[in-house]
């Protein structure tokens, strides 16, 4: 039942999770045998080089996409057995999403942008509800600008403050910086990883960009498809060596 990993405040609990694509007769195994368990609550970084399967996982994560084999038990029900129809209400209802590319909508100012995220949930007072929004990752007094009008780091703010808009459970990054300078990527980052709500909100960021990676606490790194030290604690990372042995 979900009672148990709700009250251990499990977010994600991933076993046994292969995902394997079938291109012209031969199998691409792009997540492999994948054990992992997320607390409620928790930020964490997912690097690995490309082709590694992160952004595998991370739709396995959101109810994009359904593993081959294992079970992808989200507060405590496993996605891999949902009709399509609960997985969609679930991405509607529980999952923010953000992306490399910002897809706002050109026309729009930043306000209206993330009214668009309001609306199908029949949010009153929708242009107040959207300025906190904004306001909540630093950018209210942008508010009436259109996305051609600010900054990459500021669009990608947008896009945020978009995704934030049902009040998600779960916010899942994919490459949310590959757009950005190193300096406002950073910023995305240290923004996106603080947005956990005091331990309300788990987030989950997929990046190939190792420094990133080191200002997480909670780092899973991924290679060929598979969690090399996904159970450890992130060590700082850097140039220096790390330990291989005890744990
Ligand atoms: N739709 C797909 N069809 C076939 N192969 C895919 C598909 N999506 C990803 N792959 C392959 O799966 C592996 C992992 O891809 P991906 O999860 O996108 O890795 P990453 O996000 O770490 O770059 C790669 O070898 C990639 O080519
Ligand atoms: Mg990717």
């Amino acid at each position: 039942m979900t009672v148990t990993d709700l009250e251990c405040g499990i977010a994600y609990e991933l076993s046994g999770v292969s995902r394997t694509y079938s291109l012209g007769g031969h199998e691409v195994r792009a997540v492999r045998e994948l054990d992992l368990v997320v607390d409620a609550g928790e930020p964490v970084v997912v690097v690995g080089p490309s082709g590694s399967g992160k952004t595998t996982l991370l739709q396995l994560l959101g109810g994009l996409d359904r593993p081959t084999a294992g079970s992808v038990r989200f507060e405590g029900r496993d996605l891999a057995q949902m009709r399509d129809r609960e997985l969609s209400g679930l991405r509607l209802q529980t999952f923010g999403f953000v992306f490399q590319q910002f897809n706002l909508i050109p026309t729009l100012t930043a306000a209206q942008n993330v009214e668009v995220a309001l609306a199908p949930r029949g949010v009153s007072h929708r242009r107040d509800a959207a300025i906190r929004l904004l306001d909540s990752v630093g950018l209210a007094s942008r508010a009436d600008h259109v996305p051609g009008r600010l900054s990459g780091g500021e669009q990608q703010r947008v896009a945020i403050a978009r995704a934030l808009a049902n009040e998600p459970h779960v916010l899942l990054a994919d490459e949310p910086t590959g757009n950005l300078d190193s300096e406002t990527g950073a910023e995305i980052i240290d923004l996106l990883l603080g947005l956990t709500g005091d331990g309300k909100r788990t987030v989950v960021v997929v990046t190939h960009d190792a420094g990133i990676a080191a200002r997480a606490r909670r780092v899973i790194r991924m290679q060929d498809g598979r969690v090399l030290d996904g159970s450890a604690d992130a060590q700082a990372v850097g140039t220096g060596s790390r330990t291989g042995g005890s744990g």
